[in-house]
């Protein structure tokens, strides 16, 4: 329903701007529940897609011009589809330039367009706006082309637009999770295979996400230091097994045979790579079984493991994680995206999520001095075309 009204209202913006109808796509943000710096290493995530959406009405134009606005954000864009920028221009409509490069690039007939972005996922609070924006654009593009794709082909192609285009070394799950996310459910995902289960989230359950406030935007450095890292860690395990390929491929045990071999580093960021894909089989095992307190211990240890071993958390993601201990109907949270600042994501019962929101926000607010924002979600369906008829 409020995606339809959202659809709606985005329709009578274009109409307003561009004086024609538009066709209308939705793609969520996302919050994971478990599996964090995990996808880039060929391992497991558990994320789930959310109810904020980012949504695009695009119509056709007779020439080459790919005209792109928004509402929310600035800047009114006026491309040639015939000579795209070759990489990022430094602004937000980076990640629609890209999908349309890399769809040109994968040899699509794409048509002029006007697009207009409606965005409602908070910017920089590591809840994907920009697989969401990247997910959108690419369902609206194509639905001006002649080509088809599969969802989980169109998550990959966002993949590498992001990657290539905008220079963010991002894994597969934002985008994978915007486009096959399914409501009541987690989206289990292998991401070497690309296999995936959804996993039911108990009944009565909410996901309460606590926004630090505590922008991440200058993380992309960080985040492709920390690939570099772990590229270091699987050349090093690879000379003492030839077939590993990925983190993904080595053992707890082989691990912990290697703990004063490698740079202490280096080790670190390998030892929060493998456990965390073990974490990620458990809690997946452990909330299908309906098992919250094995669910909650293991996104505890997530947490100190990013923290202490990943050091992607900071300060006050820290103090938002604390500050969800012994709150009624707490079942399990940690920081939840790439880090650095940005949302934690818990479980909370039912009954319990608008007492714990005002709390939390309360402990954080006294601890920080920030007024943090809190969002009540459930999981809800992944990336569609809005009918509005
Ligand atoms: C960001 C990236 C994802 C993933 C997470 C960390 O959200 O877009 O691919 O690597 O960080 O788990």
């Amino acid at each position: 329903m409020h995606s339809r009204i959202t659809g709606m209202f985005t329709g009578v913006m274009f109409k307003k701007r561009f004086g024609s109808l538009p066709r209308i796509f939705r793609a969520p943000g996302r919050v994971n529940l478990i599996g964090e710096h995990t996808d880039y290493n060929d391992g497991y995530v558990m994320p789930a897609a959310v109810g904020f959406s980012t949504y695009v009405g695009i119509s056709p134009r007779s020439d080459r011009k790919l005209i792109i606005h928004s509402e929310e954000f600035p800047g009114n864009f006026e491309f040639d589809l015939d000579s795209l920028p070759e990489k990022r221009i430094g602004a937000w409509c980076d990640y629609v330039l890209g999908v349309a490069s890399v769809l040109q690039q994968q040899g699509n007939k794409l048509a002029g367009a006007n697009l207009l972005v409606h965005g409602e996922i908070p910017i920089g609070a590591g809840l994907s706006s920009s697989a969401a924006l990247e997910v959108s654009s690419a369902l609206a593009l194509l639905s001006l082309s002649e080509t088809h794709l599969p969802l989980p082909e169109v998550a990959k192609l966002c993949r590498l637009a992001e990657n290539s285009f905008v220079g963010a070394r991002v894994g597969i799950m934002d985008q994978f999770v915007s486009c096959m996310g399914k409501a009541g459910h987690a989206f289990f995902l292998d991401c070497r295979s690309l296999e995936f289960k959804f996993v039911p989230i108990p009944a009565g359950l909410q996901f309460v996400v606590c926004n630090t406030m505590v922008k991440h935007d200058l993380a992309t450095g960080a985040y492709n230091t920390r690939r570099e890292e772990c590229e270091e860690g699987v050349r090093a395990f690879a000379k003492w097994d030839p077939a590993i390929r990925a983190l993904r491929d080595v053992s707890i045990q082989m691990l912990d045979q290697h703990a004063n071999d490698l740079p202490a580093t280096i080790w670190k960021r390998c030892s929060h790579v493998v456990r965390e894909n073990q974490r990620t089989l458990d809690a997946a095992r452990a909330l299908t079984a309906g098992d919250l307190t094995e669910v909650g211990k293991l996104m505890r240890e997530s947490h100190n493991s990013l923290r202490d071993l990943y050091e992607v958390s900071c300060r006050e993601l820290d103090i938002m994680v604390d500050a969800a201990d012994s709150l009624p109907g707490f079942c399990g949270g940690r920081m939840t995206g790439g880090g650095f600042g940005g949302c934690t994501v818990n479980l909370v019962r039912g009954e319990n999520a608008e007492d714990f929101a005002k709390q939390i926000a309360e402990r954080y607010r006294q601890a920080t001095g920030i007024q943090p924002q809190v969002y009540l979600c459930t999981a809800e369906d992944g990336a569609q075309a809005l009918d509005l008829s």
